[in-house]
């Protein structure tokens, strides 16, 4: 039978479940593992942010050593957020689409987002060690003023131990396959299908350049094919957008 990769260890109050990882990581020589929480107090998001993590959520870092070079964080974030949405659907029954690169959207609030760190040159052959950060919003109010318009939740009233003890192991299980066929997995007709950006007119952020541009494709490394008002086609790879409301 099959080894499992992943012990899970779960606190029910931590700093950040990408912090546990590290500490375990830096601190304790632990190759792999997965950290699970039921809240944090300093939850960490993308570009520094941090992640509002107090309501009745899901708050979960896998840690992992990988052959894949940094270069590949990308891949790895993107196949994570399909994995997480099919996990999500499976056990919820609930379909969520994922905004460009890597944020799951229910109903038109953003409801999980993942952040990948990647310690370099962890380990004597030179590869890198990944924590992947996964904060899910299953129930709950009281996000605070600047995300009400931004933040929802899967389950508007409550939601049982169960279903997010299946979603956990869920995406434990998937995160076992996923690394075991990352080079051949083709998880990016499944991201395609999710996608709830193609087509759509768009407001791009690069740093301090803003321009607005329309989606026309999603490339084979996760890339956004845009098309700009000026008619050039373009491959976005990193940065933020946001889908603009027609009038
Ligand atoms: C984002 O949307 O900007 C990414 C948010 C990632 C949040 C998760 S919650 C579990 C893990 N621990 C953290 O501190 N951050 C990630």
């Amino acid at each position: 039978m099959k080894k499992n990769r992943f012990s899970v260890w779960h606190k029910e109050l931590t700093d950040s479940t990408n912090e546990d990882a590290k500490r375990a990581f830096l601190e304790n020589g632990l190759e792999n593992g997965v950290f699970v929480a039921d809240a944090q107090t300093a939850g960490k998001g993308r570009r520094g942010r941090s992640f509002y993590s107090a309501i009745d959520g899901i708050y979960m870092s896998v840690l992992f050593q990988s052959e894949l070079g940094p270069e590949k964080v990308v891949k790895v974030t993107t196949a994570v957020s399909v994995l997480v949405a099919e996990v999500i659907e499976r056990v919820t029954g609930k379909s969520v689409g994922i905004k460009w690169v890597n944020d799951l959207y229910y109903r038109n609030y953003k409801v999980c987002g993942i952040l990948t760190e990647v310690i370099p040159n962890s380990d004597p052959n030179g590869h890198p060690a990944y924590i992947v950060g996964i904060g899910i919003n299953l129930a709950g109010t009281g996000f605070p003023e600047e995300l009400k318009n931004i933040a929802g939740v899967l389950y508007e009233e409550s939601v049982t131990p169960e279903i997010k003890q299946e979603i956990i192991k869920g995406i434990v299980a998937g995160f076992e396959n996923l690394l075991d066929h990352l080079e051949d997995y083709d998880y990016i007709s499944a991201y395609r299908a999710r996608s709830i950006v193609l087509g759509q007119e768009i407001t791009c952020y690069e740093g301090n350049c803003v321009r607005n541009a329309k989606v026309v494709d999603i490339d084979d490394d996760g890339g956004l094919v845009i098309e700009t008002e000026e008619g050039a086609r373009e491959v976005l790879r990193s940065g933020e957008i946001t889908i603009r409301v027609k009038n």
